[in-house]
């Protein structure tokens, strides 16, 4: 199955809205099968980050995500990394749908709430970043066989 990175960031959990977020996956279908919370440091950071290394954000991107504790989790799905960027809106929450994520919840780039992968690419990426083999599990979830044929 199909798995993503997501990872509330500082503003989510400093604004209380780790359940809110967590809930509309949780209700959408998806899968949680890795989740923690951890104060990312300056060298994972700037893993993280690397793509944009040069850019003017780079260095305050960095800066917001070591600024607080953060919830990094993977969840598991079919489509999801399309779908859940889709369920956070555009990355600027000035220019993202008043239904999505960061329309509901943000309003300056700077501040976006939640990070989800790109592609499956990035996804496998990211996860091993923040999470171990052994730290990804494998269950069978209750209802699972209403979500798709
Ligand atoms: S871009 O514009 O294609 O390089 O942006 P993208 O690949 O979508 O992600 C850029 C990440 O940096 C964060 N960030 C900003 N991006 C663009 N412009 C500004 N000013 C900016 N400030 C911060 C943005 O939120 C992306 O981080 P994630 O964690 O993926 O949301």
């Amino acid at each position: 199955m199909e798995r993503t990175f997501l990872m509330l960031k500082p503003d989510a959990i400093q604004r209380g809205l780790v359940g809110e977020i967590i809930s509309r996956f949780e209700k959408k279908g998806f899968k949680l099968v890795a989740m923690k919370m951890i104060q990312v440091d300056r060298t994972l950071a700037e893993e993280h980050y690397k793509e944009h290394r040069g850019k003017a954000f780079f260095e305050p991107t960095v800066q917001y995500i070591m600024s607080s504790p953060v919830v990094a989790m993977v969840w598991e799905g079919k489509n999801i990394v399309a779908l859940a960027r889709e369920m956070m809106g555009a990355t600027n929450p000035a220019n993202a749908n008043p239904g999505s994520i960061r329309g509901s919840y943000g309003m300056d780039i700077s501040r976006n709430v939640i990070h989800g992968s790109d592609s499956v690419e990035s996804a496998e990426r990211e996860i091993a970043l923040y999470f171990t083999p052994q730290e990804i599990l494998a269950y069978t979830k209750a209802g699972e066989e209403w979500l798709s044929e």
